[in-house]
């Protein structure tokens, strides 16, 4: 065999390879599977089932419709569950279960003269109302780790109550959001 013949072998080896390396290229482009959005199988899920009725009583109508329609009155009586713990009048000292509410609307995150648990105090921000009704929801939620342990008022109306009530406790009560 000369030079000549092994050459012709080689380009006939290499012809060939070129052509499966390109039949595999065009395939895959042929047959691509396209990349879902999100990775994995989607699995019909029943709408209702998230959420739940519960989930559904405390979306019922937005915070500042809510805060509109509040009853302050009502607020001063459901605030008896707080005042196991908290104070409510204009300078006084905090009690040593908890912080002196006396203003707390709009006022800085764990601010005032208490021993606040560390979450609190590293929590950030302000008492907005947005703020306050999700912690009044759900403390332990909002801020992990609080040593407030009272569970929240699931009741979204009775929540505006109370805030509608510690929005009063202020030498100017912060503006109301508009509805
Ligand atoms: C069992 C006692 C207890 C009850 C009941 C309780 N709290 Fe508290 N609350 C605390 C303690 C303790 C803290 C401080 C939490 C911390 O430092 O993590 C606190 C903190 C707070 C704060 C943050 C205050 C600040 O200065 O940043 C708000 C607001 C608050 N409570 C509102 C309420 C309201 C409103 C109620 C009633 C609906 C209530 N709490 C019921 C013990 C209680």
């Amino acid at each position: 065999m000369d030079s000549f013949e092994l050459n012709k072998i080689a380009g006939a080896v290499l012809g060939s390879l070129l052509l499966v390396m390109g039949l595999g290229i065009i395939s895959d482009a042929l047959f691509a599977a396209p990349r879902p959005a999100k990775p994995g199988y989607a699995l019909p899920v029943a709408e209702a089932a998230v959420g739940g009725p519960a989930a559904a009583a405390v979306e019922a109508a937005p915070l500042p419709v809510l805060l509109a329609k509040a009853d302050a009155k009502k607020g001063e009586n459901l605030i008896k569950a707080c005042a196991a713990c908290h104070n409510f009048e204009s300078g006084a000292a905090a009690k040593a279960t908890g912080p002196n509410l006396y203003g707390v609307i709009d006022r800085a995150v764990g601010s005032t003269a208490f021993a606040y648990s560390d979450s609190m105090k590293g929590k950030g921000g302000k008492w907005d109302y947005a703020q306050m009704n999700a912690f009044l929801a759900n403390p332990k939620g909002v801020v992990a780790g609080t040593k407030m342990s009272y569970a929240g008022e699931k009741d979204a109306a009775k929540r505006a109550d109370i805030i509608l009530y510690l929005r009063s406790l202020a030498s100017s009560p912060a503006p109301l959001p508009a509805p």
